[in-house]
């Protein structure tokens, strides 16, 4: 009997086919090299580039201190921790990681994981069962949905900040019979706009259920203390859970989930993701305890202040040049809310890729959000800053997009304005 060839799918998937037509064509946004650190410019395949592509939004990859951390840690305890948390794997850099985080956070405790989206998948593959009901905001970062998959609890999605919806899926998970819990990012990664967290704060006490905020975009930026969205919007006290990643403002890798002692407690023994994974390499744990220092101490501020005076700033440029920039969110009062990442609407997937070669052959670089990053035909190119930045830089930058705006346009035709 012929079987089917589990492999198959690895000749057949549409992306391989357009992958290889973009690269034919020296258009591949994606796998390209660095040559050196993650700063405001960079070396990549032989070229300088101007970094608009990275989540280094404090700019701390670069930082002496930062790296001072990292270095120390390696020299102290070498390149590897060969063992879990849970067994060889946990140093009192871990241990002061913890302490600090629940510090800053204003929580009882908080736990360290290796990735963000290990955090992510350990926290809600640990917390919710089969009996239970997730509800999750369409525009959830890949490693929540993950989460709600594996921990086979009833999903039930809401449209993307649609605040109308999420009350009818509440209104439904009441009847469902287990522990509800919402979870939604704080700052969504690709347009960067925020979740209206007061509002969601109200409708999960009105129904009963728990609340988990993603605060990997939101973490060292917002908020007075740089503390993310649930501090910035003052609802702190009435988020159950929060997530955050080392990947971002702090320059490094791993990621953390903070709440209340029996939860934190719960986790630390039970998620797998923390019990059976390698403990991060100690230089990891040292860069970030040495970055979330500098943001606790008064610095922290002024690069908070910064990244997003920086973030405006590019955001006005590239509107005034006539790019569709999704504008920010506001607060009940009506202030503005930026947030480190700009995104430019360009609708068309290979639209995106075209002019993303044009800016990267004129020196700069960003990411390409396509389908199912974003939603079909949203393709966005996605910009983001870092308080390490100057003017200078972001002229020029602001400069090479109106010129291959121009070039692009004499080619391909004209670029969404966002005009209705
Ligand atoms: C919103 C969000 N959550 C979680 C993660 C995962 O974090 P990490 O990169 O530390 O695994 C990311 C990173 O891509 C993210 O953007």
């Amino acid at each position: 009997m012929a079987t089917t060839d589990l492999f198959a799918k690895a000749r057949e998937f549409e992306r391989i086919e357009q992958l290889n037509a973009a690269r034919q064509i020296g258009a591949l946004p994606f796998f390209h090299v660095l040559e050196g650190p993650t700063l405001p410019v960079v070396e990549m395949e032989g070229q300088r580039r101007i970094m608009l592509g990275s989540n280094n939004y404090l700019g701390l990859t670069g930082d002496a201190r930062v790296k001072q951390g990292a270095k120390e840690a390696l020299d102290r305890y070498g390149t590897g921790l060969t063992g879990s948390r849970l067994l060889n794997g946990t140093t009192g850099l871990h241990v002061e990681l913890e302490r600090e985080l629940a510090g800053w956070f204003q929580t009882e405790d908080a736990l360290v994981f290796t990735t963000g989206a290990q955090a992510n998948l350990g926290a809600l593959g640990t917390i919710l069962g089969p009996a239970d009901t997730v509800i999750a905001d369409s525009g959830d970062h890949a490693s929540i949905l993950d989460g709600c998959l594996l921990s086979r609890a009833k999903m039930r999605p809401f449209r993307h900040n649609r605040m109308d919806l999420l009350e009818k899926q509440l209104i439904k998970a009441q009847a469902d019979g287990g522990g509800i819990l919402v979870v939604v990012d704080g700052v969504y990664s690709m347009e960067g706009d925020v979740a209206p967290l007061p509002e969601i704060v109200a409708l999960c006490k009105a129904h009963g259920a728990r609340l988990m905020v993603d605060e990997a975009h939101g973490f060292g930026v917002l908020g007075a203390r740089g503390a993310g969205t649930c501090e910035l919007f003052g609802v702190e006290a009435d988020v159950d859970l929060r997530m955050a990643t080392f990947s971002k403002s702090l320059a490094s890798c791993g990621g953390v989930i903070a709440g209340s002692a029996e939860v934190i407690e719960y986790l630390r023994i039970d998620a797998r993701q923390f019990l059976f994974t390698a403990s991060a390499v100690p230089a990891a744990v040292g860069a970030t305890l040495a970055a979330v220092r500098i943001c606790r101490s008064d610095e922290g501020r002024e690069l908070f202040a910064k990244v997003l005076a920086n973030a405006a700033y590019l955001r006005h440029g590239l509107a005034e040049r006539g790019f569709w920039v999704l504008p920010p969110a506001r607060t009940a009062d009506g202030s503005e809310i930026t947030t480190p990442v700009v995104p430019v609407v360009v609708g068309d997937d290979w639209k995106a890729v075209f002019l993303w070669k044009a800016l990267y052959e004129a020196g700069v670089f960003v990411n390409v959000a396509i389908h199912p990053a974003v939603p079909p035909a949203g393709a966005l190119l996605r910009t983001s800053v870092m308080a390490t930045h100057d003017r200078a830089v972001l002229d020029e930058a602001l400069e090479i997009f109106a010129r291959a705006k121009q070039d692009f346009e004499a080619e391909h035709g004209p670029l969404p304005s966002g005009a209705k």
